[in-house]
């Protein structure tokens, strides 16, 4: 979700306003989701590279984050069942605080019994850690490297395959996102920073995965 820097940036707030709008305007997208008849909407939250930032930023994102988790009460309104992917707890390069690891786990197991969307919130999260890690876990095992056996050894192994990956802030690069999962699909292009992405945009994009030819 780009762009929250650029956001606050434009309106001459700092970096954490575009922090603290990102947040709230997630919880509007998930309300366009589920109106979509979205199954799986997965966003990247923060990420293996973020930790570097300065430490009040991080901060304020892990505290945002630990909001973001909170919402049960929505989530559970819109039937939205909540999952997460990122670096493993036990994992000794990962980073999560105890405090969001909590939130984490009672938003999952609060929300498990809804079978409307499932929202994936990957924090700690980066798409290279994850294939590596997917590997050696095979490798550990004893099994063979294949596509089907890392397919069955990454952090979700339930998540379908991106239909469409959608990029906001006007941003053309590729990030550290779902690399294994999003090949072939379609790319959504929006101008808006994330914290101004709109139900419109997300439309477009739905529209683009209808409209493309599978890939796969
Ligand atoms: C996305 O907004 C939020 C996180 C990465 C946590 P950015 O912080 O990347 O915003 P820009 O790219 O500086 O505008
Ligand atoms: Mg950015």
């Amino acid at each position: 979700m780009d762009g929250n820097g650029r956001w606050a940036k434009q309106r001459g707030l700092p970096r954490t306003a575009g922090h603290t709008a990102g947040e709230e305007n997630l919880a509007a997208v998930v309300r366009s989701a589920v109106r979509l008849g979205i199954d799986h909407l997965t966003v990247f939250g923060f990420s293996t590279e973020n930790w570097v930032r300065p430490r009040q930023e991080v901060r304020h994102i892990l505290g945002l984050h630990k909001k973001l988790f909170g919402r049960v009460a929505e989530l559970n309104e819109l039937n939205v069942r909540v999952r997460w992917i990122g670096r493993p707890f036990d994992d000794p390069a990962a980073r999560t605080p105890r405090y969001v690891q909590r939130a984490i786990a009672k938003a999952i197991r609060d929300t498990e019994a809804n079978t409307g969307m499932t929202l994936t919130v990957a924090f700690d999260y980066g798409s290279r850690t994850e294939i590596a890690h997917a590997v050696e876990t095979l490798r550990r095992d004893g099994r063979e490297i294949t596509v089907e056996a890392i397919d069955s050894a990454l952090y979700q192994p339930d998540l379908p395959p991106v239909d469409v990956l959608v990029r906001t802030s006007g941003e053309t690069r590729v990030s550290n996102f779902l690399l294994w999962q999003a090949h072939g699909a379609p790319i959504s292009f929006a101008s808006a920073a994330w914290p101004d992405y709109s139900s419109d945009d997300l439309r477009a994009a739905v529209e683009l995965a209808r409209n493309s030819p599978n890939h796969r």
